[in-house]
C-alpha cells in the first residue's frame, strides 16, 4: 500500500511517499529555517504563506523522485494536528483537495505519533510495545507506545520542551536558530562542570520534567555576565546546559522503562538527534539489558516519511477522516480517535 503524506506542522514543508509504513519511496524536504533565522524564531505567518507557495511543486517531486504515478496511491495522510494553525491548515487543504481529486481515502495523523513512527521506518523489525521519549521543538514526553495506535502518558515537561530549552538557550548566546545543533556542536568542546545550573524536580511526579527554571538560569548567567562586562565561556555554558537537560531526561526515561516493563526504548523528535543525549541513553540502556533504537538524524527533525508511516497503522486501524477534517493547534498524543 503506497501512502503519500504531507507534513506542514512548522516550518519545513514536506511530502513522501512511503510504501506499507516502512519503505521510502521519496521524502522530499524544503525548510524555511533560514528564513526564520532572521528573526530568531518561527514567525508563523511566514511559515504560513511559504508553506502555500511550494507545497504543490514539493508534491510534484515527491512523486518524481519516487517514480510512482498519481493512480498508484492508495491514500493520503496528513499532519492535521498539533502544531502553528495557519501552516497546519496549509497541509491540510492541499492534502483534502489531492485526496478529493485521487478519489483517496484520507487519513489524520499527530505529529507525535509521526515522530515515534520514524523508527519504524529506520529499524523494520521494530514493533510496539516499547518506551518511546520523545523530545522536540515544542514536546517533551515519555509514552508507552502500546500498540501504532495506543499510547499512554508516563511523564512530560511542566513547561518549555527541552527542544524550546535548547533554541532559546542558542538565541541568548547568539548562535543562531534553530539552536539545537549548534549547542550539540559548540558543548563538544565544552567543560560541563563549568557553570552550576539548576536541576528541577517535581514532588510526587518522578516521571515529569520541567525545563524553564534551566532556560532562566541561562538567560540571567549570559545578561549579567554581560551587565558586568564579563566574557562567557560558550562552550563551558552549551555544555553545562546539555548536561543538565540530560541529567533531567535520561534518569527518568530509564524509569519510565522500568515502570512500564518495557525492554525496548526508541527516540524520536529533533531533540533525538543531541549526541550526548544518545551517548547517555545508550550508556545506560546497555547496562540495564535494554534495547535501544534512535532514528538516523535525518528522520529525527520534521519530515514527510514518519507521517506516512504512521499513516499507514491509522489507516490500519480504520482512522480516516472526511472532507470536513480541521487543524488543531493543541491535541494530547492519546487522543480519541
Ligand atoms: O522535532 P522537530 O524537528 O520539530 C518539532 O516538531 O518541534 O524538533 C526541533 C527541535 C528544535 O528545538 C531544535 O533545536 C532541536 O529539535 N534539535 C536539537 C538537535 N537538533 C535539533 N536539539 C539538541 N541537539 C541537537 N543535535
Ligand atoms: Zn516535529
Amino acid at each position: 500500500m503506497k501512502i503519500i503524506a504531507i507534513e506542514s506542522s512548522c516550518d519545513e514543508t514536506a511530502v513522501a511517499i512511503v510504501e506499507n509504513g516502512r519503505k521510502v519511496l521519496s521524502n522530499a524536504i524544503l525548510s524555511q529555517a533560514d528564513m526564520h533565522a532572521l528573526y530568531g524564531g518561527v514567525v508563523p505567518e511566514i511559515a504560513s504563506r511559504k508553506h502555500i507557495e511550494c507545497i504543490a511543486a514539493l508534491t510534484e517531486k515527491a512523486f518524481l523522485d519516487a517514480g510512482v504515478e498519481k493512480e498508484e496511491i492508495d491514500a493520503v495522510a496528513v499532519t492535521f494536528a498539533p502544531g502553528l494553525i495557519g501552516a497546519l491548515l496549509v497541509g491540510v487543504g492541499f492534502a483534502k483537495a489531492l485526496a478529493f481529486a485521487l478519489g483517496k481515502p484520507l487519513i489524520p495523523v499527530h505529529h507525535i505519533r509521526g515522530h515515534i513512527a520514524a523508527n519504524y521506518i529506520a529499524f523494520p523489525e521494530l514493533e510496539p510495545p516499547f518506551l518511546c521519549l520523545v523530545a522536540s521543538g515544542g514536546h517533551t514526553l515519555l509514552v508507552d507506545v502500546k500498540d501504532y495506535t495506543k499510547f499512554e502518558i508516563l511523564g512530560s515537561t511542566r513547561d518549555d520542551a527541552a527542544g524550546e530549552a535548547f533554541d532559546k538557550c542558542a538565541r541568548v548566546l547568539g548562535i543562531g536558530y534553530p539552536g539545537g545543533a549548534k549547542i550539540d556542536a559548540l558543548a563538544k568542546e565544552g567543560d560541563k562542570d563549568k557553570y552550576k545550573l539548576p536541576r528541577a524536580n517535581i514532588e510526587g511526579f518522578e516521571l515529569d520534567m520541567s525545563f524553564s527554571g534551566l532556560k532562566t538560569a541561562v538567560i540571567n548567567l549570559v545578561h549579567r555576565a554581560e551587565q558586568k562586562g564579563e566574557e562567557i565561556d560558550k562552550a563551558g555554558l552549551a555544555a553545562s546546559f546539555t548536561e543538565a537537560v540530560c541529567d533531567a531526561i535520561v534518569p527518568r526515561t530509564m524509569a519510565a522503562a522500568k515502570l512500564s516493563g518495557r525492554k525496548k526504548i526508541a527516540i524520536a523528535g529533533g531533540v533525538a538527534a543531541n549526541s550526548f543525549l544518545r551517548e547517555r541513553l545508550q550508556n545506560e540502556a546497555k547496562s540495564s539489558g535494554i534495547e535501544l533504537f534512535f532514528p538516523p538524524l535525518s528522520l529525527c527533525g520534521d519530515n514527510g516519511a514518519m507521517i506516512a508511516a504512521q499513516g499507514y497503522f491509522e489507516f490500519l486501524q480504520g482512522n480516516e477522516a472526511k472532507s470536513d477534517l480541521n487543524a488543531c493547534a493543541t491535541l494530547p498524543i492519546d487522543f480519541e480517535s
